[in-house]
């Protein structure tokens, strides 16, 4: 048994019925939050912000772990650390400098991640792996959700691990991207422990998902 946990992403919820669905997810056992924040800039979507996190925050008390896809995100870091965030995600090609981005986030006193896309190699990441507390792979494109798993991100994930096991062995490593119940233990197996999951979460019985994904991803 691992301790591995489930981040649904809430990208594919109905959100006519969010309150419903993040009463679900949470009483199915989803232990994070995933909410991603897209500026149309970064990537070709825009998705929602601080006030839709804000109105989540009411309904769950999970760890909301918010991926910022907006350019500069060092400006907003206060305002989505109000809007509940638990942990501050922001990519490595969107900040002019990163390290002054990761004091930011830290300072708010959130926890931080740093997320690389699928071009982007792990080993910009080197210098600081020691000062985060999570790597976000993306094994997919941003911007959308439903789109197909890249396999390429295996070999990143195993890398990143690695570099974790030198320099910060408590280092969460979260995939995001085409992960469903068939390929999530290849995910586990390679070295995440986070994984976050959309369409293959909201998809069908949430419930049952859930429970699955924790099954695989544990066993
Ligand atoms: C994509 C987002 C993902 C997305 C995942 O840019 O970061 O979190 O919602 O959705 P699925 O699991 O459907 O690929
Ligand atoms: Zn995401």
């Amino acid at each position: 048994m691992g301790n591995n946990i489930l981040s649904p992403s809430l990208l594919s919820v109905d959100f006519n019925n969010i309150e419903r669905d993040s009463r679900i997810i949470d009483e199915a056992g989803a232990e994070w939050f995933h909410l991603d924040v897209m500026d149309g800039t970064f990537v070709p979507n825009i998705s929602f912000g601080p006030p839709v996190i804000e109105c989540i925050r009411k309904i769950t008390d999970r760890f909301f772990d918010v991926h910022l896809m907006i350019v500069e995100p060092i400006r907003y870091i206060d305002v989505f650390k109000a809007a509940g965030a638990d942990m501050i995600t922001v990519h490595y090609e969107a900040c002019k400098d990163l390290k002054a981005t990761i004091e930011a986030i830290k300072n708010t006193g959130v926890k931080c991640g740093v997320s690389i896309k699928p071009d982007t190699d792990v080993c910009v990441l080197e210098d600081y792996i020691s000062m985060i507390d999570m790597v976000l792979i993306m094994s997919v494109e941003p911007g959308f959700g439903g789109q197909k798993f890249m396999p390429k991100a295996l070999g990143k994930i195993k890398a990143t691990k690695a570099l974790a096991n030198k320099s910060n062995p408590n280092l969460y490593i979260e995939v995001d991207g085409g992960i469903t119940l068939d390929n999530v233990k290849d995910v586990i197996d390679a070295g995440a422990n986070v994984i976050v999951a959309g369409s293959a979460v909201f998809k069908g019985d949430k419930v049952d998902n859930v429970k699955r994904f924790y099954e695989i991803m544990n066993s």
